[in-house]
């Protein structure tokens, strides 16, 4: 790495520092015994929480759980980087943090900034003054790109030519090897080295403090690659830095929210537009480091894609990776534009104000997080509601403890059905685990669950008046085992309305279907082994379903029958006939909704 500073300088800083010094005077403290208090800056708290220890030279929140040294303080009270905040320090006590200036490593990396600030000197000079320069500065105007813009990301101008920048920096005393370093030459195959950018506008990429890193350079016309970027270099990390971040930072310091969009020229139109806070990844996806970046610069990050599916799908994916870095106070959305658009175009079409409105309309983490869970899932079933509930845990497990995973929490317990602590319990505790995949794993058709016709006495069981709701000769010819016992059963409450479920166990007891019976009344388990709260609505739209698809086997198995046979006589046709009209028009319908109604 660049510029390390030793360990050994670390600890005689934060000996020198005092911790009490640096924090009272960001945020003031009160003595309180041997330590200092304050109400915590890092989250919303009336009484202080947060303590201060000089004898231990260390910070602690018992709200938030933010503790750490001087250096923590700044980095997260400043939003500084690591670096920064020892540099802050250092000069806060006189000292001068020795970067290891020394190490042969360190001199290549201090040498690749210098050569890399050249080179984009050079290439803003030519978007001025090369013979080609009309043309690249019309192709900024035929993109609308302003004379302004242009010079607040310092774009310029890399013309055609194989050694345009060999020739410009060998002229300052800078060698091949640099260059190469430094990515701005390719290497030939024979020996020597060419240009890497070539005809191509050129967008620097600038670190936090506004260090030429790398290059992006785009063609003038359809030539493929379209951009091309610095390979990664001693300096450049694509997976680490962000487009745009410290032209948003020297804008303003005091951002609360940041926008991260796909390509340079999306964050060069918004920001002339006066979207300011846009930063772009460079052509690869969100990664942790990104976002670490992003949260240690704003509290807020906003993700806009195209409404398409690779748009949805690249947003999962940085929601994945935040999902570990969710802690107090962060918070992340999700903006989609309509399809076809890019950020670019959207606000050349619309305007600011188009644009801001549609940032009024993002989506919250949560809401994008279940929304996307669902996709395939049927939240009306109690089946549907346990399988999102399995498909989340994962992801939540990934979760850091706090506020932000006790309210993904909630929000779960409010679509499936299931208290908060149950839910809870279920997905952090192994034991709830258990029962969540032993749920899943039965699900009504799978193979391996309870047959329908188990279900179907089941729920029967928990409400013997749906049995009235049953055409037995719908189901009678199905050959099925459980069949005739579902049929005795039917037609026992049919003769005795008001029996509930004791009354029937008592009925049967002593036989074996006594026991199967029984045994589905103990192991009402499929049902509610993850204390899923039944209303009487859940039960009766989980017996239909479930009545329906056992009288479509039916039909189907009847249909099966009929065309298999060698001839039919003319009742038979007429009933294979209106048997396939029925499936075809899938007569089977909601006979929920029309009981209810
Ligand atoms: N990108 C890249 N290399 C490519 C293509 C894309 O690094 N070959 C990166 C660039 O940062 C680019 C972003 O991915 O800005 C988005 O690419 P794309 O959507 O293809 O282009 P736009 O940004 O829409 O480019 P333009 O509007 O200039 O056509
Ligand atoms: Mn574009």
């Amino acid at each position: 790495m660049a510029g390390r500073i030793p360990s050994q300088f670390i600890d005689e800083l934060l000996n020198r520092v005092d911790i009490v010094d640096v924090i009272n005077s960001r945020v003031p403290l009160r003595k309180a015994g041997r330590e200092y208090t304050a109400c915590c800056p890092f989250h919303n708290e009336k009484t202080p929480s947060f303590t201060v220890s000089p004898a231990k030279q260390f910070y602690h929140c018992f709200g938030c759980g933010a503790h750490g040294s001087a250096i923590s303080f700044l980095m997260d009270y400043e939003r500084l980087e690591f670096v920064d905040a020892v540099e802050e320090l250092a000069s806060l006590v006189g000292m001068t943090v020795p970067h290891e200036a020394a190490s042969p490593q360190h001199k290549i990396s201090r040498d690749l900034y210098d050569i890399l600030e050249l080179a984009n000197r050079f290439y803003q000079e030519q978007l001025r003054q090369h013979a080609n320069a009309a043309k690249a500065i019309g192709y900024l105007k035929q993109r609308g790109v302003s004379g302004e813009s242009a010079a607040v990301f310092a774009i310029g101008y890399a013309p055609p030519g194989w050694d345009n920048v060999l020739r410009h920096l060998a002229g300052k005393n800078i060698n091949e090897k640099q260059l190469l370093a430094a990515g701005l030459l390719i290497a030939k195959q024979g020996g020597g080295y060419y240009d890497r950018f070539r005809d191509r506008i050129i967008f620097p990429i600038r670190d936090r403090r506004g260090r030429v890193i790398g290059l992006g350079g785009r063609t003038l016309g359809d030539e493929t690659p379209k951009y091309l970027n610095s390979p990664e270099t001693e300096i450049f990390h694509k997976g680490k830095e962000l487009y745009g971040l410290y032209e948003a930072r020297k804008y303003s310091e005091n951002l609360q929210r940041m926008i991260v969009v796909e390509g340079y020229m999306d964050v060069v139109a918004l920001s002339q537009y006066g979207i300011k806070n846009v930063v772009a990844t460079l052509g690869t996806a969100t990664t942790k480091e990104h976002l670490e970046k992003l949260f240690r610069a704003v509290p807020e990050v906003v993700f806009c894609f195209d409404g398409d599916r690779a748009g949805r799908q690249a947003a999962w994916r940085a929601l994945e990776v935040s999902l570990p870095l969710m802690s107090e106070g962060r918070q992340i959305k999700f903006m989609f534009l309509p399809e076809g658009e890019d950020p670019d175009t959207f606000v050349r079409q619309g305007g600011e104000a188009v644009f801001q409105q549609q940032l009024q309309q993002t989506q919250a983490f949560s809401n994008f997080f279940y929304q996307s869970l669902s996709k395939d899932v049927e939240l009306n079933t109690i089946d549907g509601r346990s399988l999102l509930v399995e498909k989340a845990k994962p992801y939540l497990l990934k979760l850091p403890e706090g506020v932000f995973r006790h309210m993904m929490i909630s929000k779960l317990a409010e679509i499936s059905h299931v208290e908060p602590d149950k839910l809870s319990t279920l997905i952090f505790s192994d034991e709830g685990s258990k029962a969540v995949r032993q749920y899943a794993g039965s699900r009504l058709f799978k193979t391996g669950g309870p047959t329908p016709i188990r279900k179907l006495v089941q729920l029967i069981l928990e409400m013997p008046s749906l049995a009235k709701y049953i055409e037995v000769e719908a189901i009678r010819g199905l050959n099925e085992r459980g069949i005739p016992f579902l049929i005795e059963l039917i037609e026992t409450i049919r003769l005795k309305p008001h029996i509930n479920c004791p009354g029937l166990l008592e009925l049967w007891r002593g036989t074996e279907n006594g026991e199967l019976l029984t045994k589905l009344v103990k192991q009402p388990s499929t049902l509610t082994e993850l204390e899923l709260h039944l209303t009487d609505e859940d039960i009766k739209r989980e017996f239909f379903d479930t009545y329906q698809w056992l009288k479509r086997e039916s039909f189907k198995q009847r249909i099966d029958e009929l065309t298999h046979k060698a001839s039919l006589n003319v009742q038979e046709k007429q009933e294979l006939r209106e048997l396939s009209a029925l499936l075809a028009a899938n007569y089977i319908g909601d006979t929920a909704k029309e009981h209810d109604a």
